[in-house]
């Protein structure tokens, strides 16, 4: 099955043609192409995304990348009948609300021939309605142009398969993944800029919470730190980069920052604290580059223990055998290396999985593999909407 996919839920422009292949549970994922374009740099004045902004920006980039993405996958041709006029208008119409994303896109359909494709899979949710919208409508128009089905993929599923995909490529073959033998239960910590989450899964269908933040999600907390040790946005990475720096460099530590719900029994976290620890610490002190070091450490260590500790509380009370994590955050070397560590130590027979760092952020190849895994078809296109706050 040959799937084209569009994520636009935040601040990430992608589209990914992927060709997968097997059943659930033994998928083979080739990746045609992919274009992604990250506005992060542009928010980074607001020090969070803009989501007028992000709509924009999501408008202005889609069909270039769509461009690229088929290109890359060999699937572009110019095309030797035009496309109707009433087929135009319903481009049109579907994205009067998007700009020049409109034009663009009706030209560039009317320049090329229907591709090889088998699904048009789209993040429904969650993320933010006004970006989620533009490749929504985009999806759509492309549905309809070239008659071929949508699958609405939640972007969170996203996450959790691209942490999944054990990378299988070999030589300068095109990119591939395998979903191979993972067992059941199997436990996913989510970390991302939106979202803190532990699901649970006995089989391949059903999802189910067992836990997650009171308030702020990990990636924004280390976003939040960034920007009060006046790093730019979005800057985990950074900070994570700067406290490996302060481990390397031997600097003292500085007394411990709280580690919020560390002891409470359940699967539950919150950041929000500590987040405002840092902050009043910060207030008697201008942070210089030492001190920056220094309090980066100390939080990723605060944030890195209380994952840990409820990671084992996920895995006891699930009793799951395999267990990923997925999102942004899941990109964190310190944070990786000290669950396997601490993970290997209780339970030696369980599997782990962490996403190959390229598709561990917002992209549209983890969209691709999710919607493999969808049963969900949209019949009629006109009935598919953005939701936010979609869930499991
Ligand atoms: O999954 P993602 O790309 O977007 C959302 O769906 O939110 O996650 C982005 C988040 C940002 O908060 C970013 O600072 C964080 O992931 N992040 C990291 C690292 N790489 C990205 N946080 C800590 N350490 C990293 N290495
Ligand atoms: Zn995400």
């Amino acid at each position: 099955m040959k799937i084209l996919a569009i994520e636009t839920s935040c601040d990430e422009t992608a589209v990914a043609i992927l060709d997968a292949t097997g059943e659930r549970g033994a998928t083979t994922y080739r990746v045609l192409g992919h274009a992604l374009y990250s506005q992060a740099s542009l928010h980074s004045e607001f020090g969070g995304v803009f989501p007028a902004l992000a709509k924009r920006e999501h408008g202005n980039n889609i069909t270039p990348l769509l461009r690229t993405c088929l290109e890359e996958a060999s699937m572009l041709q110019s095309n030797a009948e035009e496309i109707s006029e009433e087929k135009k208008n319903t481009i049109r119409t579907l994205l009067k609300r998007e700009g020049s994303a409109a034009e663009m896109l009706v030209e560039f359909l009317d320049e090329i021939e229907v591709p090889p494709i088998d699904a048009i899979a789209v993040t429904k949710g969650p993320g933010l309605e006004p970006a989620l919208w533009v490749g929504i409508n985009v999806a759509k128009a492309l549905s309809l142009t070239w008659n071929i089905p949508l699958i609405p993929v939640n972007h969170m599923e996203g996450h959790i398969i691209s942490a999944l995909a054990t990378p299988t490529t070999t030589g300068d073959l095109q990119e591939t993944f395998e979903v191979h033998n993972v067992p059941f239960p199997l436990v996913t910590l989510l970390i991302s800029g939106g979202h803190t989450e532990f699901v649970a899964q006995d089989n391949w269908n059903t999802k189910q919470i067992i836990g997650e933040t009171r308030d702020d999600a990990v990636g924004e907390s280390f976003d939040k730190v960034a920007r009060m040790l006046s790093l730019p946005y979005p800057g985990g990475k950074e900070v994570s980069r700067l406290a490996q720096v302060a481990r390397d460099e031997g600097l003292p530590d500085i007394d411990p920052l709280p580690r919020p719900m560390l002891q409470s029994d359940d699967c539950d976290v919150s950041f929000s604290g500590l987040k405002t620890a840092v902050l009043y610490r910060l207030k008697e002190e201008i942070p210089s580059e030492t001190i920056t070091k220094q309090y980066a450490r100390a939080f990723e260590d605060a944030v890195t223990e209380v994952l840990v500790a409820k990671s084992i509380k996920a895995i006891k009370k699930t009793n799951a055998k395999a267990f990923a994590v997925g999102g942004g955050v899941a990109a964190n070397y310190y944070i990786q290396k000290n669950l396997t560590a601490t993970l290997r130590q209780h339970y030696s027979d369980i599997s782990l999985y962490f996403p190959k760092p390229e598709i561990a952020t917002d992209n549209a190849i983890m969209i691709a593999m999710a919607a493999y895994y969808t049963d969900e078809r949209v019949t009629d296109p006109s009935l598919l909407s953005a939701d936010g706050r979609m869930g499991y």
